[in-house]
């Protein structure tokens, strides 16, 4: 990392009184920089908590507007405009609506990745790290909707044993990883454990060791004695996991496995998103009112991992 970007970007943070939070799936030297690395329940939690009067997100659109949901009263950067989230778009809240009418009594589960009128729409929102305890935190008897990631969901209806209605939506970055390229990586590291992103297919989880989110993958090589890992999510995880733990090898299932959305980040981009206070992220106080009650229930249920 170029030491004069980051002393720069180290004054701008002083002048604004700025954290800077990065997501898993950063560019290494965004996730170098950054005040707090984390998965998107993390994140949540640390966008919730902090004193900063501004969060500079290094991330995708959805996790800036939920840092913004969760505290208005900070202004909430983005450092690149068009940093999207594909899946997150898969659904809008007129099509929920829809959906809701034809499951009149229903409860709406939504992941993180969705946008905040889909989260204004929803009674829960969940993470990878915690969808099967939201799902399970529900009474029994109540029909659950779940959007938009139908991955997740099943893997939700696979730990719960509860029968969701889920929404066809996808990640084409976890989706890619095939399971033929899992097997062959397995292959070749025949004693490597193999940790899946829960976003992944059915086929590729149900041949991985471990399904967990970015956040628990950390967390479980940490205290691993194991000394190879697959790695089956965005290989943007793998240059924390090299540094925490540089006695192990870390291989990713597919070489195609990035976001990129999430590469759209650089420190140039936070140095003029610091400068010109651009762009900022605001969500309608309706909107925002609506969403908080579902997100507030994702930051309180907490993940078993
Ligand atoms: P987590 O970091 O919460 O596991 O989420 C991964 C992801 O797909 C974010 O878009």
């Amino acid at each position: 990392m170029n030491e004069q970007l980051l002393e720069k970007i180290n004054k701008l943070k002083e002048l604004r009184r700025a954290v800077i939070l990065a997501h898993n799936y950063q560019p290494g030297e965004i996730q170098d920089l950054a005040d707090f690395c984390g998965d998107s329940l993390g994140l949540s939690i640390r966008a919730s908590e902090t004193d900063a009067e501004v969060i500079v997100f290094c991330g995708v659109r959805f996790m800036a507007e939920t840092a913004a949901i969760l505290s208005p009263e900070k202004t909430v950067l983005l450092p690149d405009k068009h940093a999207g989230c594909p899946l997150a778009d898969m659904i809008t809240a007129k099509q929920l609506r829809k959906l809701k009418e034809k499951h009149p009594d229903a409860v709406v589960v939504c992941y993180v990745n969705s946008t905040a009128d889909v989260k204004a729409e929803s009674d829960y929102c969940c993470t990878s790290a915690n969808a099967a305890e939201v799902v399970e935190s529900i009474p029994a008897e109540k029909e659950i909707i779940f959007v938009p990631d139908q991955h997740l969901g099943r893997f939700a209806m696979e730990k719960t044993g509860r029968e969701l209605v889920l929404w066809p939506g996808y990640c084409a970055t976890h989706v890619i990883i095939s399971k033929e390229a899992v097997e062959e990586t397995k292959a070749k590291y025949p004693d490597a454990i193999v940790m899946a992103h829960p976003e992944c297919s059915e086929p590729v989880k149900e041949i991985s060791d471990e399904i967990l989110s970015t956040g628990q993958m950390l967390r479980f090589a940490g205290k691993s004695d194991a000394k190879q890992f697959i790695i089956a999510t965005e290989k943007g995880i793998i240059h924390t996991l090299k540094k925490q733990n540089p006695e192990a090898e870390f291989i990713a299932a597919s070489d195609m496995s990035i976001c990129p959305n999430m590469k759209l980040i650089s420190p140039a981009k936070i140095i003029g998103s610091l400068e010109d206070m651009q762009y900022k992220i605001t969500v309608p106080q309706d909107i925002r009112t609506r969403a908080k009650k579902a997100l507030d229930r994702m930051v309180e249920t907490k993940s078993t991992k």
